[in-house]
């Protein structure tokens, strides 16, 4: 069968960055040669002492290593900020938008831009913030947010940011295991039109992290929050007295820019760290070139800063080519389902980039929320984070992009930095719920999931790997360099394993099926389905926890609990709720499971392996296929679960 594809309009073909001829020529030069392609793409950004050496790179278990432009230096808060200064000072870099639609907008020019983030540099470095330092950040989605984030970049400091809505134990764990200096955080955060109390949350934190962590406070609401002397400092008032500029200090392309923390399918969350110079190229060359983002564009990535997307697209991408890129403090559906669109028409928005879970969520409340909004000034839709479904797909092409729109579909990971694959507007027709063609320099290959041998037909499904590296890409995970080998370089030799499973097409694009591993995908963010088990067994009436995914019509997947209590605690309402009580406490709301199940008993292998398959089809409600039961130490277990399933359709 051949899928229904969307070729795009002529004009558009026209008038962007590349057509299919290009496409065509430029991603055979960028695998043929990639020395050659990224030595001249890396000369997008400015360098202070330009490179001599491009790509050393090395996939090979017990020797990766992941080097791009090693001998040059730069400063990546002069990419995204000074270099632009002498011709677009008084250009917007920054449209923010709050919470409250009543509160007024801000336009933060390039030079205010400057002024803004030597102020917060000035501030760290008296603190003692220092070149290679860590900074965390748990920050609401202000403008002060990027001055952080900058400030850390000009000072060659290292930023990690704990996304707002983690918990004060998840924000200590990030704190301790990056080593931070200093914590940035806000009184509080307004979403939706509730407070989350950060400077309280950021208190807590403290309680379990050296009492040497300094506390940066900037003033968002006014609220009420508690201080202490010792390590609090107060960033309104000390950013008043600090100076308007600030010297960047120049780094290496290798030195770390940020490190991210996410999920992986074991144990605690990974520090995934980034380059400064790799890094910057590729946000900067996908950011211009997969949203055909144009010189006056105005551009939104509706991301949060605590996620990748929010580093590359709303921040370190658009401004390293000097764009106005919008930075939104609320929530799609608050104060009602129009407000996207009401931020578009406002701002005349020309490219908009968010997540399927999103755009489930407001196709559900009905058109008329879209249509009584001007659009006109869209040209180009993104979407990122998790397959999307085409219903979803149809809706957003139809109703917000009035058919004109191309939609790009991104496929790309916290590790990767960067866009891998993604259909490019001028270049290829889309088909909706396909991440379709591989960016310039990335060669996708689909591995037979057993053998690890690489399929050449089409079509074609198994687990999706990369062979060679990208600038983008992750380096290490931090301090823990045999781990970033394990995780990613073990399962098949010679290759970058994605975790993600796909499919290959008749006409050799892509479709990605979703992760082969322990990770789930709750509303477009990622999540170990062992940290959510092991916030449950922290719990003393619970003596035992599996937890998988289940498809959700909102959230894509939702979190499926079985648990199994204690000898002597009696399973009750009040105890569930309890539960998804100490979760939401333990990691945070986003962690919040939607079912739980009480099983006597888990499904296990003689050799007392859990056998998640059997539970994932439970969860599903698919129990006919549950495959191969004849190695359980317990076969009984499973129609006690069958039996009491709690996703019944
Ligand atoms: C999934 C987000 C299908 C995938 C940038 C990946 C997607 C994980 C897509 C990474 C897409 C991301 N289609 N699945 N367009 N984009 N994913 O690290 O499973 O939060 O491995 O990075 O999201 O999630 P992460």
């Amino acid at each position: 069968m051949l899928d229904k594809t969307y070729p795009p309009a002529e004009e558009l073909v026209r008038a962007a960055h590349i057509d299919a001829a290009k496409y065509d020529e430029m991603y055979a030069a960028s695998v043929a040669d990639p020395v050659k392609f990224w030595g001249e793409h890396g000369k997008r950004i400015d360098w202070i002492k330009p490179y001599t050496q491009v790509k050393d790179t090395d996939f090979t278990l017990g020797q990766v290593k992941i080097n791009w432009f090693a001998d040059g230096t730069l400063n990546v808060s002069a990419n995204c900020i000074d270099r632009h200064l002498a011709s677009r000072a008084d250009q917007t870099a920054i449209i923010w938008e709050p919470d409250d639609p009543k509160e007024a907008a801000q336009h933060i020019t390039y030079q205010e831009l400057h002024d803004n983030t030597c102020r917060m540099a000035n501030v760290l470095s008296d603190m003692g913030v220092k070149k290679g330092d860590r900074v965390v950040l748990y920050m609401p989605m202000i403008p002060e947010a990027a001055y952080a984030m900058l400030a850390c970049a000009r000072i060659g400091a290292i930023h990690s940011i704990v996304f707002a809505g983690f918990s004060p134990d998840a924000l200590a764990s990030r704190i301790n295991g990056s080593g931070a200096k200093v914590l940035i955080t806000a009184d509080e955060a307004p979403r939706g039109g509730r407070k989350t109390a950060l400077k309280t949350n950021a208190d807590k934190a403290l309680l379990h992290t050296s009492d040497k962590v300094k506390c940066l406070v900037v003033k968002r609401t006014g609220g009420q929050t508690t201080w202490t002397a010792e390590h609090d400092y107060d960033y309104t008032a000390l950013a008043k007295e600090a100076a308007t500029t600030f010297d960047p200090v120049e780094v290496n392309a290798e030195d770390p820019l940020f490190i991210l923390y996410t999920s992986g399918s074991t144990g605690q969350p990974k520090g995934v760290v980034h380059s400064s110079g790799g890094y910057l190229v590729y946000a900067a060359m996908t950011h211009e070139i997969t949203f055909d983002y144009h010189e006056g564009d105005v551009f939104w990535c509706s991301a949060d800063v605590g996620w990748v997307t929010g580093h590359s697209y709303i921040i370190y991408g658009p401004l390293a080519n000097g764009a106005t890129t919008l930075m939104f403090e609320g929530v799609p559906t608050w104060p009602d389902a129009s407000r996207f669109w009401q931020v578009c028409e406002k701002h005349k928005v020309n490219q908009f980039y968010t997540a399927p879970t999103a755009i489930r969520a407001l196709m559900g409340q009905g058109k008329e929320f879209v249509t009584k909004c001007d659009l006109s000034s869209l040209r180009l839709l993104g979407t990122v984070g998790e397959p999307i479904n085409p219903e979803a797909w149809n809706w957003y092409n139809d109703v917000v992009g009035g058919g004109r729109c191309p939609i790009v579909d991104t496929w790309w990971q916290t590790e990767t930095g960067g866009h891998l694959m993604t259909p490019l507007p001028g270049a290829h027709a889309t088909k909706p719920g396909a991440a379709m063609k591989p960016f310039f320099g990335v060669q996708p290959v689909v591995l037979e999931p057993t053998t690890g041998a690489e399929i050449h037909e089409s079509p074609t499904e198994g687990v999706l790997a990369i062979k060679d590296s990208w600038p983008g890409q992750m380096r290490t995970v931090w301090e823990d360099h045999d781990r970033f080998e394990k995780t990613y370089f073990s399962d098949y030799k010679g290759y970058y394993f994605t975790g993600d499973g796909c499919r290959r097409d008749e006409d050799g694009d892509y479709w990605i099926t979703g992760r082969v591993d322990d990770v789930i995908n709750v509303s477009g963010h990622r999540m170990g389905t062992a940290e959510v088990e092991s916030a449950l067994v922290a719990h003393e009436s619970v003596a035992e926890a599996a937890v998988v995914g289940y498809p959700h019509e909102i959230k894509g997947q939702g979190i499926y609990c079985y648990v199994t209590l204690m000898n002597g605690v009696e399973a009750t309402e009040d105890l569930r709720k309890e539960l998804r009580g100490w979760v939401r406490e333990e990691i945070g709301p986003i962690a919040s499971p939607d079912l739980i199940q009480w099983a006597p008993g888990l499904p296990k292998t003689r050799s007392g392996k859990i056998m998640r398959r059997i539970l994932r089809k439970i969860a599903e409600n698919d129990f006919g296929a549950l495959g191969d039961t004849s190695t359980l130490a317990d076969p009984d277990v499973v129609d006690d679960l069958i039996e009491n399933r709690m996703n019944r359709r």
